[in-house]
């Protein structure tokens, strides 16, 4: 027996979507208006409670059209909505705005009938959360009309099984027999009564990702956004609403968040009477979207949890939807290689013998896999050429045999070999732009904006797509190759594609996106033993829509281990540890020059998908050694770390200290992180406690042998005593339960 259920109560037009943890209240409202009641804490029953008050407010408009015009207590103006209109009546940020041909951009959209199926119902050319078999979930399909546009609007509901998650998406279809222009769609809105709510939101830049910050609502917008082509590092596509009172632990959570990797906008507005609206979709700057006669459009897909165990109970429910049913392919619940990367050991700089000789120091630490990054294809020796000539450069490593002798000498080595490619950017110095200078896009009359010395291919056109695709086929049809890094290093400007007319120009920045999912989907439908990992100059587009290609992305390119502290730990609100990347890297860092002991920089990059990104033939012998411990702990601890629940517990956003800890499903085993980031003297001895252990049974410390119980551990906790008087310490401490405890 299925727990999701989904019940009309034809008396009172409800629909309750319920599982053991959530219910979703939707009401037809008079006049077919769909308001919206309540999403959080499992109700058994709804009985009217949340029925929307009638008043007679000044400045307020009446609903169109008989019998309700006449009923000056109920108005959209202040209705609580499932998907708001524009110009009829509601003056707050609208859901979706069409633009008739007759120039009028009003909608109203009124219910018109329901579906209620088993399972889900997936969006066909979007990445989305899945179900596998029907008993999982169950899905609620609401189709609204505009009568005048002659335009229908479905809204798809499904609710999990046994997660607290609803996903919600739209769908439009044009019925009539003139076009009919998107101007806004939002994937989903979510109107709440007046409240003291709080948002959390994770903004950044590069080589600073995805940083937590938490405000207070007042009237008027908020908006978080991307209009930079990609998710990006500038905006994560994730909001939180939280009780000012919510913790890491406690409290009510609920988090939306996309699962697209282009232009996002989520807006949240608080009305005159303190009602707070949200939506949340593809950004409505630049886009538009022409609906010829019988065309539909999907939405992206969001994903919305609840939790009442504070924002830690929200991250468990992403964690595992993101990894359980987004992530797919063979690595989904793969051990994920160690890795060596070349790129900060050589940059453009390497050859044969430099590689080979990272390759032998590898082999014998027990790193799992060698990865060639930027600079092995075209001619490139800096990063002004090449990209968009997927072939190989011959000359830069033909006394190793090219790429082939290296692919045969890692695996010889019994490490697998990856390779690095960025499929979306064309440079001006290339054979492709020198054959196709129509494939970027760009203004035809206006001089293209550089970044990087590197421009954008037209994703938007299937043939731009296809000459990417046969180009990485030949190289992976005669390399034998384990794993990709596909890299997006700028965002698009001049976004406008010459194989569209002026007025389709809004199309554009979702056409590449669907263009670079079309290309994933190939890759990785025809090369499915191939481990994909995201990245976009580090964390730009770490998002729900590539994971659900890419099962991992490279966090940041910030690899400095104290910067990382703050990255990780954001990174974790929403995406699982699974697909987080993590290295170490030379010490002074590259990126801040700070300089970190071997010791601090494994801690915080095992405490992810682990590898390395040095010239590990610069190292001495003592460091070699205390690597090879580090990977035999990592491979140890991997399955925890990578497949177990992470708890974060310190924020390395509110002091000195971090802390986070792994603990696998039946908490018998817990992994517990402490960092300091600056020593002091006469310092502190401050207080680590746990949490999510079982209270009652011993746990030891594997090194020292102590035990605790383990509500010893979360409710007293252990004190976190500096291990030196040093900036930048760590330490892990490893708990089993004892075994004779389990009985
Ligand atoms: C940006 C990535 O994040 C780096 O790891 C590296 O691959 C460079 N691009 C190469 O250009």
């Amino acid at each position: 027996m299925s727990n999701a259920n989904i019940f009309f109560d034809e008396q009172q037009q409800v629909f309750h979507l319920s599982n053991q943890q959530v219910s979703y209240l939707i009401q037809i409202e008079d006049g077919g208006v769909l308001s919206h009641l309540y999403f959080g804490k499992k109700v058994s029953g709804y009985h009217g409670s949340r029925l929307y008050p009638r008043l007679d407010r000044g400045f307020s408009p009446n609903l169109a059209g008989e019998p309700h015009q006449t009923d000056r207590r109920f108005s959209k103006d202040t209705l609580l909505q499932e998907y708001s209109g524009y110009d009829t009546g509601d003056f707050r940020q609208a859901a979706i705005k069409l633009r008739g041909v007759d120039g009028a951009e009003a909608t109203d959209f009124r219910f018109k009938s329901y579906a209620i199926e088993k399972g889900k119902t997936n969006l066909s050319d979007l990445p989305h959360a899945y179900v596998l078999s029907d008993d999982e979930a169950q899905t609620l399909a609401i189709v609204l009309e505009d009568v005048t546009l002659n335009v229908e609007l479905t809204l798809y509901y499904t609710i999990y099984a046994d997660r607290p998650v609803v996903t919600r998406w739209s769908n439009i279809k044009n019925l009539s027999s003139e076009n009919v222009k998107i101007e806004k769609i939002a994937s989903l809105q979510l109107d709440l009564p007046a409240n003291d709510l709080e948002v959390i939101s994770l903004p950044g830049a590069h080589v600073r990702e995805r940083s937590i910050e938490r405000q207070p609502l007042r009237q008027g917008l908020t908006t978080f956004a991307s209009h930079r082509g990609t998710s990006s590092h500038h905006m994560n596509p994730f909001i939180a609403l939280v009780a000012p009172t919510t913790t890491e632990n406690q409290g009510e959570a609920v988090g939306i968040q996309l699962v697209y990797s282009g232009n996002h906008q989520f807006s949240l507005e608080k009305d005159y009477v303190d009602q707070l609206r949200i939506l949340a979709g593809i950004n409505e700057e630049g886009f538009s979207w022409e609906l010829t006669p019988d065309d539909s459009f999907q939405t992206p897909e969001t994903l919305m949890v609840y939790s009442d165990e504070g924002l830690n109970g929200m991250s468990q429910a992403y964690h595992h939807l993101l990894r359980e049913r987004v992530a797919r392919g063979q690595y989904q619940y793969a051990q994920r290689p160690i890795v060596i990367n070349n790129w900060e050991a050589t940059y453009f700089d390497f050859n044969a013998e430099k590689i080979e000789e990272i390759l032998d120091e590898a082999a014998p630490l027990g790193v799992e896999m060698f990865v060639l990054d930027d600079g092995w294809f075209g001619h490139r020796d800096d990063d002004d050429s090449s990209l968009g000539d997927w072939f190989e450069y011959t000359a830069k490593l033909k006394d190793g045999g090219g790429l082939n002798g290296l692919s045969q000498k890692v695996h010889d080595k019994g490490m697998k070999f990856g390779l690095w490619f960025e499929p979306e950017m064309i440079s001006k110095n290339s054979d492709l732009y020198r054959a196709h200078p129509e494939y970027v896009l760009r203004i035809p009359e206006r001089v293209m904006t550089p970044s990087r010395d590197q421009y954008v291919l037209d994703f938007s056109r299937p043939e731009v797509v296809d000459n990417i695709f046969d180009q990485m086929a030949a190289i992976l049809d005669n390399v034998p190759i384990d794993y990709i890094k596909w890299d997006m290093n700028r965002h698009l400007t001049e976004v406008y594609s010459t194989a569209l007319p002026a007025d389709r120009q809004g199309e554009v920045a979702h056409r590449y996106m669907l263009g670079v999912y079309d290309l994933a989907n190939r890759l990785t439908s025809r090369y499915p033993q191939i481990l994909f990992e995201g990245c976009s100059g580090g964390g730009g587009r770490f998002d729900a829509g590539m994971l659900y290609y890419f099962p991992q992305s490279w966090t940041s390119d910030n690899t400095d281990p104290i910067e990382r502290l703050k990255i990780q730990y954001g990174t974790t609100l929403s995406y699982p540890v699974s697909s987080m990347t993590a290295h170490v890297s030379a010490s002074p860092n590259h990126q801040t020059g700070r300089k970190t002991s071997l010791k601090v920089r494994g801690d915080v990059a095992t405490a992810g998908v682990f590898g390395y990104e040095l010239n590990l033939a610069k190292l001495s012998d003592a460091e070699k050694s205390e690597i090879k411990d580090q990977i035999s702990f990592y491979k140890q601890q991997r399955q925890l770390i990578q497949y177990g629940d992470f708890y974060r517990i310190k924020s390395p956003f509110e002091g000195n200290e971090t802390a986070w800890e792994f603990v696998n499903e039946d908490k018998t085993e817990v992994l517990l992180f402490n960092y300091r980031v600056l020593s002091t003297a006469q310092p502190a001895f401050s207080i680590t406690k746990m949490s999510h252990l079982l209270p009652e049974v011993l746990y030891v410390d594997q090194a020292t042998q102590e035990s605790f119980s383990g509500d010893e551990l979360m409710s007293i906790g252990l004190y976190n005593a500096p291990i030196e008087q040093a900036d930048f310490t760590s330490s892990v401490r490893y708990f089993k339960v004892q075994e004779n405890e389990l009985k």
